[in-house]
């Protein structure tokens, strides 16, 4: 697998790590953010910015009597995301690749549209939502998932590790988007004129007595996301190498014993009126 297209600015790139996080962080999270991803019986969902199919697996077979159109700009993702959708018999998705600034699609058609830690990428995510708007059949639903580095706290907490995790702001705001979005999104939804906003915070909480969650969310989720920044960040002199490895350590600390990691995901829904 050699993920390489998609659009250039995308802060955590296509390689196949990249695949394998989105697979693990997905895995991971299942519980936590898509516990109520339960679409009504017979609806017809857009998923845009679907990657490699990390969420497509759990949300499709979490509803099994909806269809799913599922959108990427990507089209080695869409691939990937098409193989592992067959390999697990997953029948009832449909791959598609678009932008999701465009969509190919006519005004409302879907009764509801879900997007997942893709806003935070995005240069006008406001101009993204309401083309996900414009699909949605009015009473259709919006939901989206989005992350936000600023709620990350540690213990033992170390400033090479905030400094670490600044690197991966920095960056994505250089490209556009936005890695502390997630608090935005009732202003986001709200500004689009959806009703019935509500939003709710998925604290994810790690200590060495929830060991799926230090493997699954701090190791294989937000400290390989940070240690991706490495090279970038030093090269455009965002910071040193001796200080971001210190970071980097810092953060496999908080994986010790006696160690906590705490990070919060918004996940919003609103109605279309
Ligand atoms: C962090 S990945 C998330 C993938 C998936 N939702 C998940 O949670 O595993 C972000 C995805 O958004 C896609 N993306 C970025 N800009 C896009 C655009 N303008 N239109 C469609 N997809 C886009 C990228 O190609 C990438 O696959």
């Amino acid at each position: 697998m050699d993920l390489k297209e998609g659009s250039d600015n995308y802060v955590h790139g296509y390689s196949n790590r990249e695949a394998l996080r989105l697979n693990d962080q997905a895995d991971t999270l299942d519980n936590i953010i898509h516990n109520d991803t339960i679409f009504p019986k017979e609806s017809f969902v857009l998923e845009a910015g679907c990657g490699v199919g990390a969420q497509t697996k759990i949300i499709a077979a979490k509803n099994p009597d909806s269809n799913f159109i599922s959108v990427d700009i990507s089209e080695d993702s869409l691939n990937e995301a098409g193989k592992l959708i067959k390999s697990l018999c997953i029948k009832n998705v449909e791959f598609k690749q678009a932008d999701l600034y465009n969509l190919p699609f006519k005004d409302a058609i879907f009764d509801s549209a879900i997007v997942c830690l893709v806003l935070e990428h995005l240069h006008d995510p406001v101009k993204a939502l309401n083309e996900l708007k414009r699909v949605l059949k009015t009473g259709g639903t919006l939901i989206a998932i989005e992350g936000d580095h600023g709620s990350a706290l540690f213990y033992p907490d170390s400033k090479y590790a905030h400094s670490a995790i600044e690197c991966q702001i920095q960056l994505q705001k250089q490209s556009g988007g936005n890695s502390n979005i997630g608090r935005e999104l009732y202003p986001l939804f709200k500004s689009i004129g959806l009703s019935d906003v509500v939003i709710s915070p998925r604290m994810i909480y790690a200590d060495a007595s929830r060991p799926w969650l230090v493997n699954g969310f701090i190791k294989n989720t937000f400290t390989t996301m940070i240690e991706g920044v490495r090279n970038k960040a030093i090269q455009e002199g965002i910071t040193d190498r001796l200080t971001f490895e210190k970071g980097i350590k810092d953060l496999y600390r908080t994986t010790e014993p006696d160690g906590v990691f705490c990070y919060t995901f918004f996940k919003g829904t609103g109605t279309k009126i």
